[in-house]
């Protein structure tokens, strides 16, 4: 453990840290509390900078049409390990400390290119498409409907544990044939190893981290024996049955589907009902309007992004706004920035729920990496939100929100609010 948080994380670490004390706005937009409790000041000042700028540990843009390009661009890729300015010799070391299967390391497929991205990407996307998508329509509906139920009408209750994270873990459980007993499980181990899509974080986090993944791993060798010998009419039964990936690419993949599953769905949910208390006249709009969801889905989307910033490294010598990016140099590249350019947003700052171009947000980014999960997140979200306004129309905060200590992924860890009436 020790080794490789040193060669992975130690550096960048140490970098943020200094430059962060010496006010540096991307220092502390990727590692300081301002970057988690409203990242968006920072993030109009490093825009001023210009179109591609140089950060202490990688280049970075905000702007929507370099963010795009480079997302579609296969003269970069995403080589995680090997990027953020970590000296040859500790990536190295890293390689040297193999780890078992996770979201965040090959042969996860949002951490490796094409060919191989294309393999382990196709047998998945087959059980994503519009046709599955809306088999599973009905299940969202009960299940939202169930926890609705079971909130106490009248009373107070933190609205993230008892229902924002509730809907998107109880659909990919099912997805992936997971018994619904286990699902506490998965809310922890999501918990613990969320923190590995930030840069330079903490020994004790990554140590945390490391040791959530060798539990899920246990847990997954004995799922997928389960399912071999018994498979169900879940997509994951379908994989393993297939037969067209081994054994740690199937657990790379499940431990990929659980956290992108969750993790995202449950900051739309909450950043989306934050937004709407905060905006009632959007609300009431809403409510004149119902048949603007979806739309304001993808404001909420737009407006709050739930993967903040994702990243690419270059493959060979790239000129890009005028610049020379070098190969294997990484390009941060800031979704939340991109939903937030004026080019593209006329009044960016404002939430409109109304707004003719909210889907042009790149908060699923784009390219051949770009969200799986979007048409099922965007289902939760739209049935979830209009569900819950639906039923507590007098929905309110009972205390101040609080943040989750994350950069890259955005929302909330505790939502306390109090539950009107029944409608
Ligand atoms: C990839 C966002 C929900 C599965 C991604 C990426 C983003 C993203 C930004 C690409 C990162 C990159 O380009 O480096 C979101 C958001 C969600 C959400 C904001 C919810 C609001 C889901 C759900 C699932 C899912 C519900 C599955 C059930 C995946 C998978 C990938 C992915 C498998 C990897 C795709 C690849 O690398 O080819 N997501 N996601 N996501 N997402 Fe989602």
């Amino acid at each position: 453990y020790w080794f490789r948080w040193l060669s992975v994380q130690g550096a960048p670490r140490l970098a943020l840290r200094l430059h962060a004390r010496r006010g540096d706005p991307f220092a502390e937009l990727m590692g300081g509390p301002r970057g988690v409790a409203d990242p968006y000041p920072l993030i109009e000042r490093l825009r001023g900078e210009g179109r591609l700028i140089r950060t202490p540990i990688a280049w970075a843009t905000f702007d929507h049409e370099l963010c795009r390009s480079i997302l579609r661009d296969n003269r970069f890729g995403v080589r995680t390990t090997e990027s953020f300015d970590i000296p040859g010799p500790m990536q190295k070391l890293a390689k040297h400390s193999p780890l078992p299967p996770n979201p965040v390391e090959p042969p996860s497929m949002l951490v490796i290119d094409p060919p191989e991205h294309t393999r382990m990407r196709k047998p998945v996307a087959s059980a994503f498409t519009p046709r599955a998508i809306g088999r599973l329509r009905d299940r969202v509906e009960t299940v939202t409907a169930e926890l609705l139920e079971a909130l106490p009408a009248g009373g107070s209750a933190d609205l993230i544990t008892a229902f924002a994270a509730q809907v998107p873990i109880a659909i990919i459980s099912e997805m992936l044939g997971f018994p619904d007993s286990d699902k506490e499980r998965f809310l922890q181990w999501g918990d613990r190893m969320t923190p590995l899509l930030d840069v330079g974080i903490s020994w004790r986090a990554h140590r945390r981290a490391l040791r959530a993944m060798e539990v899920m791993n246990d847990y997954l060798d004995t799922h997928i024996r389960r399912l071999r010998r018994s498979p169900g009419d879940d997509i994951f039964s379908a994989l393993v049955t297939a037969g067209e990936l081994d054994e740690f690419e199937l657990k790379a993949s499940a431990s990929l589907l659980m956290g992108a599953g969750f993790e995202t769905t449950v900051n739309l949910i909450g950043n989306g009902v934050v937004q709407l208390l905060e905006h009632p006249e959007q609300l009431a709009r809403l409510r004149a309007e119902p048949e603007l969801w979806p739309n304001a889905v993808e404001e909420v989307l737009r407006f709050d992004s739930p993967v903040q910033t994702t990243a690419r490294t270059a493959v060979c010598d790239v000129e890009i706004a005028g610049t020379r990016v070098r190969a294997g140099d990484t390009v941060v590249l800031s979704l939340a920035g991109a939903n937030r350019d004026p080019a593209v947003f006329p009044e960016p700052d404002r939430f409109d729920v109304g707004r003719a171009n909210a889907k042009e947000h790149l908060s699923f980014s784009s390219g051949v990496h770009v969200c799986l999960g979007a048409s099922l997140a965007r289902m939760e979200g739209v049935y979830a939100l209009q569900a819950l306004f639906d039923r507590f129309p007098d929905l309110a905060l009972d205390g101040p929100p609080r943040r989750r200590e994350l950069f890259t992924l955005h929302g909330y860890e505790q939502l306390p609010v109090r539950l009107g009436q029944r409608a």
